[in-house]
């Protein structure tokens, strides 16, 4: 096949500062998948646009590039249908209570998901622990549980924007992970070829987070949404908070029963005012904006949907969720207000206990994590339990306790309350 142009000058051209044509990129990404440009080569241009950026409409030609590597799934569903991202936090369980009720107001949720990798756990690893449940899903059978419940969680298909799985491989061992245009698109190629009519994306800002700043947050919310934009798909994005982590659980089975308290009514408040609050996005994107997620969330069927939501993909919502084989509890170091507890400690305590996995082969204990018993703001008496560190390898605990060291502070001179906000909504982008 005669090819149209050459890897190194598009490389080139990127490494000097310029602007890729929408051919160079539609080239590029084409001739990447089918392995005309080599490996090292697309390292090199990573690096470029890493250093050099993209502009906006680079950014979005590069993402439909992605999303033209593979196919784009025909969701036939009676109802709108609306989707939700987020960008990974520490004990963000927001997926399992959010797809239900947004189900039972009345949209319909496709959610394909990830396994977690490092700090930041994966959906599909918190569900794996309710005993028979199955993440891989036909579109076949994507398709009828969305008609029937309205709601599916479940893995990825192969055929979603291959070229971004190729790519990001590539970014993890380049040191070019960290780019907005291009953790931007990464995103937006799978969403987008996951075909829902709208998306809700939640970017965490703080240490557990890509983006420690909201100013950093801000850049990315807007690029994500430029994108969703310019591809005809309505998107908006919400900035929270993940200083510390959300809620009190942190792993697997802890962060599926955390979650399941939310649907009963009984979560902790920022878990159950994030769930609503990107519920209210979620259902004005789909032309439901007058149905109050909370009165249905308080009605207990969006509990019932969650039900039938895990048995439909084999699981037992009542079977008991695994229990560790090992708690080690760690106590307050003096008496005063609590003041850090910090999301990136935490998570990589409970990675080290076992909750996550440090290659993509490796597997999770599903009773492993952490159980936060104080937020920040809370004032704490010296040897009063703070945090339940989990694992079924107690060998675990003094890694986990090291990941723990200054990531805890409690100080007698602070105010008795530290403004801590009773939502983690920090900001709002929308296009
Ligand atoms: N998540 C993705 O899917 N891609 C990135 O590049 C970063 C986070």
């Amino acid at each position: 096949m005669h090819e149209p142009f050459a890897a190194v000058d598009i490389i080139r051209a990127k490494r000097d500062g310029g602007t890729l044509t929408p051919e160079q990129l539609d080239w590029v990404m084409d001739a990447y998948t089918r392995g005309v440009v080599a490996e090292e080569q697309m390292a090199a241009l990573a690096m470029a646009v890493f250093l050099r950026g993209m502009d906006p409409a680079e950014t979005a030609r590069w993402t439909g590039a992605m999303i033209d590597s593979g196919e784009r799934l025909a969701l036939h569903v009676s109802r709108p249908t609306v989707d939700k991202h987020s960008t990974g936090g520490v004990g963000d369980k927001i997926t399992l209570p959010l797809a239900p009720l947004v189900a039972t107001c009345g949209a319909a949720v496709p959610q394909l998901s990830g396994r977690g990798l490092g700090h930041t756990g994966g959906t599909l690893d918190k569900l794996e622990s309710i005993p028979g449940w199955r993440a891989q899903l036909s579109a076949h059978a994507i398709g009828r549980q969305l008609e029937d419940i309205g709601a599916v969680v479940c893995a990825a298909t192969d055929t979603l924007a291959p070229a971004d799985r190729k790519l990001y491989a590539l970014r993890d061992v380049t040191a070019t992970v960290e780019s907005v245009p291009l953790i931007a698109s990464s995103i937006m190629s799978k969403k987008i070829a996951e075909g829902a009519g709208g998306l809700v994306l939640d970017v965490k800002v703080g240490s557990g987070a890509f983006m420690g700043s909201l100013d950093e947050a801000r850049v990315l919310a807007k690029t994500l949404v430029d994108i969703g934009t310019a591809h005809g798909l309505p998107t908006r994005a919400l900035l929270t908070d993940m200083s510390t982590p959300l809620g009190a659980a942190v792993g697997n089975a802890v962060e599926v029963a955390e979650a399941v308290d939310v649907l009963r009514g009984e979560g902790p408040d920022d878990v159950v005012a994030l769930t609503l609050a990107l519920a209210r996005e979620m259902l004005a994107l789909a032309g439901h904006g007058d149905v109050d997620p909370g009165t249905v969330l308080a009605s207990g069927e969006a509990y019932e949907t969650w039900c039938r939501m895990i048995s439909a993909q084999g699981g037992d919502p009542d079977a008991p969720l695994p229990k560790p084989d090992h708690v080690h509890v760690v106590e307050a170091p003096e008496t005063g207000v609590l003041t850090t507890l910090d999301a990136r400690a935490v998570g990589v305590a409970a990675w080290r206990l076992g909750a996550g996995r440090e290659r993509k082969e490796d597997p999770v204990q599903a009773a492993a994590g952490v159980r936060c018993l104080a937020k920040p703001g809370e004032r704490v008496e010296a040897g009063r339990p703070l945090l339940e560190l989990h694992t079924d390898t107690p060998d675990a605990v003094p890694a986990a306790l090291a990941a723990l060291e200054g990531g805890i502070e409690v100080s007698d001179a602070a105010p008795d309350r530290t403004p801590w906000p009773a939502t983690p909504v920090l900001d709002t982008v929308r296009s």
